[in-house]
């Protein structure tokens, strides 16, 4: 877990590789030729050259491309007002944001960033597959296992089951709240499945031990067996199931929404599962799985906390504040599938400044539910993320907030590292680990009491 902790985000390249990790070269090779086909394809459907498409800067400090990281030379930008309406009015009420203003900006998101939702997904049914009495650390826990099936009758070619992972303390009288993680699930039904007292990375104890000493459950969803992480299955997955098996169109959903979408099948499955409280449930992500937390929380109303860990561009920094990772690279091949194709249209033909909408108005859509923005520390995790514009977005998302009389983050100072901005429904730290949520679980936890109640 150390050497987790460690890892400097470099370019987007060097991740592309990690997703692909054991990976044969043949196979790496193959999917890459079909990203770039994929790829190719919509730009053609967008009518761009490939030379019109600008390269993003260099997550590698060291090279001559290297992405900004100084705050000095960030440049001037003038965000999207959340609160005027497209006709110019000012929205002064909660009620004329959720009837107006809230839908012009869910359109913006949906056609521009990150794509809509098909008209006819298919329906999924769960299956429990194993439960198990085990151990975690030294509490006892129910966990189960389940698929969920997506029914293929009008395309049989394409087969989706969603893995999904619950586990809750033992004996428990009463349905708990549950944090569900967009992660990965190891096989957790083998011979030896009772797992030691875990330090996580922090050297506390892990995610799961808090949350289970809590008394509260957690659970697990594997994005890639909703859609693949990689230009290459949008032809499969939920998303090439919905388009049969064709290229998408450029508004079509990514990734991000289609892992977002899986977890929102996973809540209906909570919704009937007697150990959980499907009224609380948060979900909790960490980069590109930050980023599909914080879109699942603005496009799923049912789920009550959000802990979104390092989303960076894409996620809640800002994106057009020119540090660390930029629009351009998103765009690029081995990105772009997280979002709608129109989105590449802004590292081209036009610019991030163009954009109807940015990340402050995705926290926005969270309104009024309470909702923390985790980071690590830049000398450990790198700029790449960009804490500072994952704060901005944070913060800027305050107006909308106080329609609901509801608090924001209290300042519009960046906290120095370690300092909780924890008094309001839109939280804020800065922990002094790297490219993990671990480390800010703690203060998580303390403040998802304050709505889930057990705090004592
Ligand atoms: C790359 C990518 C980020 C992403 C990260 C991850 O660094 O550029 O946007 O968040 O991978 O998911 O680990």
């Amino acid at each position: 877990m150390k050497t987790i902790t460690k890892i400097v985000l470099f370019s987007s390249i060097s991740l592309s590789t990690f997703a692909q990790f054991g990976l044969s070269p043949a196979q790496r090779d193959s999917i890459n030729k079909l990203t770039t086909n994929d790829h190719n394809n919509m730009l053609m459907q967008l009518n761009i050259e490939r030379t019109q498409l600008r390269r993003g800067p260099s997550g590698n400090p060291k090279d001559a491309n290297a992405a900004n990281s100084s705050e000095e030379k960030v440049n001037q930008y003038t965000l999207p007002d959340a609160l005027v309406l497209k006709n110019g009015k000012k929205v002064k009420t909660a009620q004329e944001w959720l009837e107006k203003r809230r839908p012009e900006i869910v359109e913006n998101f949906e056609s521009e960033i990150y794509g809509q939702l098909p008209k006819n997904i298919p329906s999924v049914t769960w299956k429990v597959i194993s439960v198990k009495d085990t151990m975690i650390g030294n509490q006892a826990i129910k966990e189960k296992t389940l698929k969920g099936t997506v029914d293929n009758s009008a395309y049989p070619a394409i087969k989706v089951e969603i893995n999904l992972l619950v586990a809750t303390p033992a004996q428990t009288p009463k349905q708990v709240p549950v944090v569900l993680e967009f992660g990965f699930i190891r096989s957790p039904f083998g011979p030896n499945t009772t797992q030691p007292i875990g330090l996580g990375s922090s050297g506390e104890p892990t995610w799961k031990e808090q949350l289970i000493s809590r008394g509260w459950g957690y659970a697990i969803i594997d994005p890639s067996s909703v859609q693949a992480d990689n230009g290459a299955g949008l032809t499969k997955g939920i998303i090439g199931l919905t388009n049969k098996g064709n290229f998408r169109k450029p508004d079509d959903w990514g990734a991000l929404r289609a892992w977002a979408w899986g977890a929102s099948r996973a809540l209906d499955y909570f919704e009937t599962d007697k150990d959980v409280d499907a009224k609380r449930v948060a979900i909790e992500g960490l980069s590109r799985y930050g980023k599909a937390a914080i879109v699942a929380m603005a496009f799923e109303p049912r789920f009550s906390l959000g802990f979104i860990g390092s989303s960076g561009a894409g996620g809640v920094k800002i994106l057009r504040r020119v540090f660390g990772e930029q629009v351009e690279n998103l765009a690029s091949s081995a990105e772009y599938h997280w979002f709608a194709g129109n989105f590449i249209k802004y590292a081209s033909k036009l610019t991030p400044n163009d954009l109807p909408v940015d990340a402050h108005q995705l926290v926005a859509l969270v309104a009024p539910r309470p909702v923390f923005i985790s980071s690590g520390s830049p000398q450990v995790e790198g700029q790449w993320v960009d804490a500072k514009g994952m704060f901005l977005g944070a913060a800027y998302a305050g107006s909308v907030y106080h329609l609901f009389n509801k608090k924001d983050l209290g300042t519009m100072d960046f906290p120095k590292l370690g300092m909780p901005l924890v008094d309001g429904e839109i939280a804020f730290r800065q922990h002094a680990g790297g490219h993990s949520t671990g480390p800010n679980w703690s203060t998580w936890i303390a403040w998802a009491c304050r709505y889930w109640g057990d705090c004592k």
